[in-house]
């Protein structure tokens, strides 16, 4: 058993990419059941290396039971061999959620005593295995494996990057729609800008191609992507509406992409409706697997792109700021 603790912003979208990465890991393993911002799993070790790739996620590790009361909680961990799970020296960390349910303060220390009771000792600033207690509805004990770093995702926002561009998605982001479209070898993304997307695919291993109707995108995001290490890319000055000219032998088992919004700038002279159909009609014919893209709130995406031959799977919704809502799709071909 796992467990994975998503972020509080957009818990539909990260519940969604921790489920796609789990089914990338193996076809059984599930999402049992969700408390507040933690998620329980049936995986094993095998998903860590899939886990590894989430963007909007704190940390996961393995389950080791749950309580329903804090007698219960101490009872069951009085009864565990800490020896055989705990590397010493280990802290025990409490995550008190908005939902929980009991009065968790003197819970760490607790928690701690019976295990240093065994003979484990104790460090809290440098310690080797945190063990990890989430309250909500219900107590849960679990061994932290991965801690994802914030600072690693802020320094590759748009900002920091040496070809910059505001319109750029967050790359948690960015990472979740990636992980949403289940690519396990590359990655296409159309309209790329500085490459924001391509980014966080391929420092997930995955092979990138790119698309921008603009030169000075094209060559910026090749600066960015060449500034974050990322060496195995494909990127071509193209129309997003015309992918069969761009890429004539080629279909691809993912698409992942975040169009123009709306300045005339970044619409190259468009109607906004019009290149998103003629976009999604491009995209199908040379995709053959998994689509995520955003779209404004005001383009019904779903009808649109189910009469081009799309299934659409999933849709999330984000309020950006007062005059941007939009929607994340994953859909299929
Ligand atoms: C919202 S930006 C993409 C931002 C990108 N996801 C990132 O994170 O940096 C949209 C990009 O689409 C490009 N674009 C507009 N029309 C296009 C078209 N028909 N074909 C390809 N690219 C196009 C614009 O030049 C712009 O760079």
């Amino acid at each position: 058993m796992l467990y994975v603790e998503i972020l509080g912003n957009l818990p539909s979208l990260a519940e969604s990419e921790v489920k796609a990465l789990l089914e990338l890991a193996d076809n059984n393993f599930k999402v049992l059941g969700r408390d507040y911002l933690l998620l329980t799993s049936n995986a094993d070790e095998r998903a860590y290396s899939f886990l590894n790739r989430l963007g909007m996620a704190h940390e996961y590790g393995v389950l080791l039971f749950e309580a329903k009361s804090l007698e219960e909680l101490y009872e069951t961990a009085k009864d565990i061999e800490w020896r055989n799970l705990v590397k010493e020296p280990f802290a025990v960390d409490n995550e008190t959620m908005l939902n929980c349910k009991y009065e968790v303060r003197e819970i760490e220390r607790e928690l701690g005593a019976i295990i240093y009771h065994q003979g484990l000792k104790v460090n809290l600033k440098t310690p080797k295995t945190v063990v990890r207690v989430y309250c909500g509805n219900k107590l849960w004990v679990g061994i932290r494996k991965h801690r994802f770093s914030p600072k690693e995702f802020e320094k590759r926002k748009a900002h920091h990057r040496p070809f910059f561009k505001p319109i750029s998605l967050h790359p948690r982001i960015s990472r979740a729609l990636v992980n949403l479209a289940r690519a396990k070898n590359e990655v296409l993304d159309p309209f790329m800008g500085s490459g924001g997307i391509l980014i966080e695919a391929g420092l997930m291993g995955l092979k990138v191609y790119g698309v921008d109707i603009r030169r000075d995108m094209v060559e910026g995001a090749k600066i960015n992507l060449e500034h974050y290490g990322v060496k195995d890319y494909d990127l071509r000055v193209g129309d997003a509406t015309k992918l069969k000219e761009v890429f004539p032998d080629k279909t691809f088992e993912a698409v992942v992409t975040d169009p123009p919004y709306g300045t005339s700038a970044t619409l190259a002279g468009r109607r906004k409706d019009e290149l998103y159909i003629k976009a999604l009609e491009s995209i199908y014919e040379v995709l053959d697997g998994y689509l995520s893209i955003a779209f404004p709130k005001s383009f019904d995406a779903e009808k649109i792109a189910e009469r081009i031959g799309f299934k659409v799977l999933e849709k999330h919704y984000q309020r950006v700021h007062g005059s941007l809502e939009r929607y994340f799709y994953v859909m299929k071909t």
